[in-house]
């Protein structure tokens, strides 16, 4: 059988160590053990910050207490020149004191001299936890950065499409609305200079159809952009709410306690899209007969909490959906500083709460 400890690296090792008898007996003890070693030993702070900065070492096994400073003053001098290393304390008694500070330090083991037959198992373990946990702070870190990442893109992306939104109920508003205003112009110049029934009957169907048409192009553009934030969020919620109702004949009941006029821009619409998404969800799922919508807060904290009382759901639904209503709603508010509860039991209805803390200086209105 292949032997593979012939085909392990050699282990460089530092030595933090004034006694060269036992700076002897760890080295005979590697060579016991079959391990491939070149140890290095130093024995002042001058010279074991030199060796670090001069080579590389897989481990650092230091003696406590030396002439004038202690393994942790060399600990800490490591830490202070940014180098990360399994560093082992191999010493004498040293204290439960001083056991207990080196673990919170951060020290990776303590092997005490008179058990000197398990270095080689230490050491490894010390290097392999090391390895484990420079990866793991490395993929803590690159997750970090893809998450702020996301949530730029997502803000952007918020942006983007509040943007066209306002931009196409703009276009709604001046093209189709100007024209529907001249066609209602002349539908009543018509009206005014005739006395033939049959296209007086004519003017009256047109004029009903343009009469829905304004209508429409109304809801389309208040769907776009909530005109109505400009009266504050909970007239807007509201409107929102009479708005639901009318259509899907399922009470809503309306509590707001807001000094809304206060709030800016980006946090009322966000308000105001999530409770738009959570009524589109009521009105396809819930199969309910009572909505209720709370909103709360004061000038450092705003709640929004819609719930119905309808079949509600499992996490399954969530886990499983292909939709993006209820994600898109937690990374808009993740973009404002917020979050979104979902919170549901079959048979019980559902709640959809947005929680913003509101940053200092942000009470006024910033963008349209
Ligand atoms: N009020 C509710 N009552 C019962 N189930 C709900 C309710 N709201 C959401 N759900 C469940 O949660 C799932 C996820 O909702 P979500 O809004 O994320 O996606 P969607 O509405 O299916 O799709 P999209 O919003 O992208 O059009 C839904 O498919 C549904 O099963
Ligand atoms: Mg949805």
């Amino acid at each position: 059988m292949p032997n593979d400890d012939q085909n392990r690296p050699t282990l460089c090792i530092l030595h933090l160590e004034d006694s060269l008898n036992d700076h002897a007996l760890v080295l005979r003890e590697f060579q016991r053990s079959g391990e491939a070693v070149t140890l290095q030993r130093v024995e002042s702070l001058g010279e074991f910050e030199n060796a670090l900065k001069t080579a590389y070492f897989d481990v650092i096994l230091a003696d406590y207490r030396l002439p004038g400073f202690t393994a942790l003053d060399a600990w800490q001098l490591m830490n202070h020149n940014k180098i990360r290393r399994p560093f082992i304390l191999l010493s004498g008694a040293i204290g439960e004191s001083a056991a207990v500070k080196a673990i919170q330090m951060g020290i990776s083991d303590y092997l005490p001299k008179d058990d000197l037959s398990k270095i080689r198992h230490i050491t490894q373990r010390a290097i392999e936890m090391h390895r484990i946990l420079i990866a793991k702070e490395t993929a803590d870190t690159e997750l970090a950065h893809s998450e702020r990442q996301l949530a730029s893109f997502a803000e952007h992306l918020q942006m983007t499409i509040e943007n066209e939104r306002a931009a196409i109920a703009r276009e709604i508003h001046d093209d189709i609305g100007g024209s529907l205003a001249a066609i209602r112009f002349d539908l009543s110049w018509i009206e005014r200079h005739t006395v033939d029934k049959a296209t007086l009957d004519h003017v009256q169907t047109a004029t009903d159809m343009l009469h829905h048409a304004v209508q429409a192009s109304q809801r389309i553009m208040m769907n776009l952009r909530p005109a109505i934030l400009d009266q504050g969020l909970a007239a807007a919620i509201q409107w929102l709410a009479n708005n639901f109702s009318k259509r899907s004949g399922i009470e809503t009941l309306v509590q707001a306690q807001l000094p809304t006029e206060q709030l800016s821009r980006t946090i009322q619409l966000t308000a105001y899209r999530t409770a738009q998404e959570a009524l589109t969800n009521v009105s396809k799922y819930a199969q309910c007969s009572l909505v209720k919508i709370e909103l709360t807060g004061d000038d450092r904290f705003v709640t929004l909490e819609i719930t119905d009382n309808g079949c509600g759901m499992n996490d399954s639904n969530l886990a499983l959906t292909t939709g993006f209503g209820i994600k898109g709603l937690k990374e808009r508010a993740k973009t404002i500083g917020g979050w979104v509860d979902v919170s549901s039991k079959v048979g019980f209805g559902t709640s959809i709460t947005l929680s913003i803390p509101i940053p200092d200086g942000q009470v006024t209105t910033e963008e349209h």
